[in-house]
Formats: C-alpha cells, sequence, structure tokens
C-alpha cells in the first residue's frame, strides 16, 4: 500500500469524478489518504470526504494565505473539530513569503495559534512553507513547540535546511518535484536523509509528477515519485513504499485496513 500524506480532493478540478477516483485509488492500493485543509471551507468539506470514504481523513487547518479571515472562535472550532477520529492532523499551516499576503506579522501570529492548538491536542501537523525557511524554522525550533511532530510539506529549501528540519524531528514531504529535470536540490534531499523521514505526497490537484507534469494531479502518480527516490537511493521500489508507508503510519497513527 501506499501512504498518500497530502491530497486536495476538495478541489474544484475533482467535481467530475470524485467519488469515483477516491474508491479507485483505494483498489490501485493507494490508502491511506489524508486530504488537506487549507481554509475554513475548505476544511469543512475535507470533513466530509473523510466521513465520504473510510480510507480518507482529514487534515484541518488554515493556510498562511488565508489567515487574515481568521479570528479567535476559528481556532475553537477547530479545537471541536479534531475531537472527530477522522481528523488526524492540524494543516496545512505555516508561512508563505512568495505571495506575501497577508502582512508577515498576521501570518505569524496564526502560524502560532495553530502551532498552540496542536501542541494541546497532541495532533502532528502538516506545515506550507514557501520562501520563508529561516522564520519557519526559528518558531518551530522554539522550546514551546518541542515535541510537536510533522511534516514540511512539498519541501522547497536546500539540503542543509532539510537536515536542520529532520533534527527538529519533522519528517520531509517529498511529492512531484522530484522528478522534475530542475528538481535537483530535492533529489539531493532525497537521495541522503535518512529514510524513516521521508514520507510521500501529491499535493494534488497540483504538481503531477514526470510525465505528467502541468496536468492535473493524482494520488495513483505516486508510484512515479516512490520509483524517484528508490533510484536515487539505489533500492528496490518495494523498500521506498514499505517505509514511507510505515513512516506515515507511525506519524499519523492509522493504516490501510483502519
Ligand atoms: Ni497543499
Amino acid at each position: 500500500m501506499i501512504f498518500e500524506t497530502h491530497a486536495h480532493y476538495d478541489d474544484e478540478a475533482y467535481d467530475k469524478d470524485r467519488d469515483s477516483l477516491i474508491r479507485l485509488l483505494k483498489e490501485e492500493g493507494i490508502a491511506p489518504i489524508i486530504n488537506v485543509g487549507a481554509s475554513i471551507t475548505s476544511t469543512k468539506s475535507t470533513v466530509k470526504l473523510a466521513h465520504d470514504h473510510s480510507h480518507v481523513y482529514a487534515a484541518a487547518g488554515v493556510h498562511p494565505s488565508e489567515v487574515e479571515e481568521l479570528e479567535d472562535k476559528d481556532i475553537e472550532w477547530l479545537r471541536e473539530l479534531a475531537g472527530d477520529p477522522k481528523v488526524i492532523a492540524i494543516g496545512e499551516i505555516g508561512l508563505d513569503y512568495h505571495y506575501d499576503e497577508p502582512d508577515r506579522e498576521i501570518q505569524k501570529i496564526w502560524f502560532e495559534k495553530q502551532l498552540r492548538l496542536a501542541k494541546d491536542i497532541k495532533l502532528p501537523i502538516i506545515v506550507h512553507t514557501r520562501d520563508a525557511a529561516a522564520d519557519t524554522y526559528e518558531i518551530l525550533r522554539r522550546e514551546e513547540y518541542r515535541g510537536i511532530q510533522g511534516i514540511i510539506h512539498c519541501f522547497s529549501y536546500s539540503p542543509e535546511e532539510a537536515d536542520k528540519y529532520v533534527k527538529l524531528g519533522y519528517h520531509i514531504g517529498i511529492g512531484g518535484v522530484v522528478t522534475f529535470k530542475n528538481g535537483r536540490k530535492l533529489q539531493e534531499i532525497a537521495k541522503n536523509i535518512p529514510l524513516e523521514k521521508i514520507v510521500v505526497e501529491t499535493d494534488c490537484p497540483y504538481l503531477a509528477p514526470e510525465p505528467y507534469r502541468g496536468r492535473r494531479n493524482s494520488s495513483a502518480y505516486l508510484t512515479y515519485i516512490i520509483e524517484r527516490i528508490a533510484s536515487l537511493r539505489n533500492v528496490s521500489y518495494e523498500e521506498i513504499e514499505k517505509a514511507t508507508y510505515e513512516n506515515a503510519v507511525a506519524l499519523f497513527g492509522v493504516r490501510a485496513d483502519g
């Protein structure tokens, strides 16, 4: 089985075939699937999807680009929602200085409020961080957030940065970029970091791997990502499939058979 740690099947790209596609994925050996919320609205649809499909689980949280809409009562709403057994992570949360909106200070405030929530309720986190390596690391390494586990999703920083997050205890989410010609940094990371810190993800509908780059992504294409990691590390496909599956099971506490 392949453990998909990051998908957005609530996206309108799947409006025509969402439920049949998700069912088919299980038959193809892709399970569990974590669908990741990125706003209040998408967190609601994520939890609904998790209730509709036994092999889909939910990450509840608000992406840095969407935090301007938040009020403190929303954090309480997330806390209640996290009591649902199908909610297994807080995410995606973090900092995005690429689009750089809203203001960085506002992004930091809501990243930290969601971090404190994750720590309180002892759920792992899924971190979105783009062009914000230094600030993300500076926050995650603070004493008050030690002990939180999680994934630095769609890792886009240098191998040196990857080592720092791994030393903090975080897993590195490796997706389609590892198959790209210009994905050299991520290839170096996939080759060299400890195997027990690697999980696989698509971030679908975005970032489809080669040979599907530019098209609608699907968790079925995780096979191309696993294949690439295996060839970079010079080990078998099966070894990477099994290791990344067990890494995610250890992190999130769920497996394909419930
Ligand atoms: Ni995402």
